[in-house]
């Protein structure tokens, strides 16, 4: 049914309290997992390419496959481009008709973060029906090509947030609250709780108008998931907790299977795989039954 683009699903999202689930996926098998998953929950989805496969498999594969999953599935679907600081391939995501893109310029200046970002709502605007996600402030740890070691990490600042907003006529913020990419290294990551709650009500008090992204889902605890969205964070990404997902059930399926070569049922393995962290974040970010 639904080939869309992030703001009106996830300015809902903010209105109800809930969050939709941005899964980066770095191949087909992955990618139609998730979609089967979030189709079984009845809820929105947001798929997510980082850099890295988007090159290799090409966006024009990436969003032929996507349109014509979405097209079949009875949920509304967005897809992606995550992380991206080359504004080259974030126009070609656009002109292959992603629906969201991710300008990540946080590791500039203020300034030239506003300005890259401008420039690809403004392209994205150019051919319509596109949303952009710009980021303020850093989030440490590697997600595929950024890389953001913890003594460069700067959270972001409230106010300037707003004036970010207003100058780029970003559609989606990611505002630095201290999550990392990939494993944390300790059990209770130091977040700022009090920040989210001041951006969300400088951004979306009045009304749902720019809604809030956290990023660096895996290894959170549910009761601190629970809390973020609670605050305001109504896209919700995972990515390391996927890839490991992936990785693990094609070794544990290979090595109970050493003498088979069949990679139909390694795909399976993986897909079901998959599907499962799929629906344990589904359930902890409450969008079942959303779309
Ligand atoms: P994790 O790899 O920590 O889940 O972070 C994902 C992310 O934020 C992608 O943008």
């Amino acid at each position: 049914m639904a080939v869309v683009n992030a703001k009106d699903m996830l300015l809902r999202a903010t209105e109800g309290k809930y969050a939709v689930g941005a899964f980066n996926v770095t191949n087909i098998i992955q990618m139609a997992a998730v979609v089967e998953a979030a189709a079984e929950k009845n809820a929105p989805l947001i798929i997510q390419t980082s850099v890295t496969p988007t090159r290799l498999i090409g966006p024009g594969v990436l969003a032929a496959v996507y349109r014509e999953l979405a097209e079949q599935a009875p949920i509304p679907i967005v897809l992606h481009l995550d992380h991206c600081t080359d504004l080259d391939l974030c126009k070609r995501c656009a002109d292959t008709r992603y629906t969201n893109i991710m300008i990540d310029a946080s590791k500039q200046i203020f300034e030239e973060n506003v300005r890259q970002t401008k420039e690809v709502v403004d392209y994205c605007r150019g051919i319509g029906g596109i949303t952009v996600e710009g980021e303020l402030g850093t989030v440490t740890g590697v997600e595929d090509q950024v890389a953001v070691a913890e003594d460069e990490a700067a959270l972001c600042d409230p106010d300037k947030a707003v004036q970010f907003v207003e100058r780029t006529g970003v559609d989606i913020l990611a505002p630095a609250i201290g999550t990392a990419h990939g494993i944390y290294r300790t059990p209770n990551p130091k977040l700022d709780f009090d920040r989210l709650e001041k951006i969300s009500g400088l951004l979306n008090g009045d009304g749902p108008r720019i809604p809030l992204v956290i990023h660096g889902g895996t290894g959170l605890k549910p009761e601190v998931v629970k809390k973020l969205v609670a605050l305001g964070g109504s896209k919700f990404n995972v990515s390391t907790d996927l890839k490991h997902a992936l990785i693990d059930a094609t070794f544990e399926y290979i090595s109970a299977h050493r003498e088979e070569y069949n990679p139909g049922k390694i795909d399976k393995a993986a897909q079901e795989s998959v599907k499962r962290r799929i629906f344990y974040w589904i359930d902890l970010l409450g969008c079942e039954a959303k779309a």
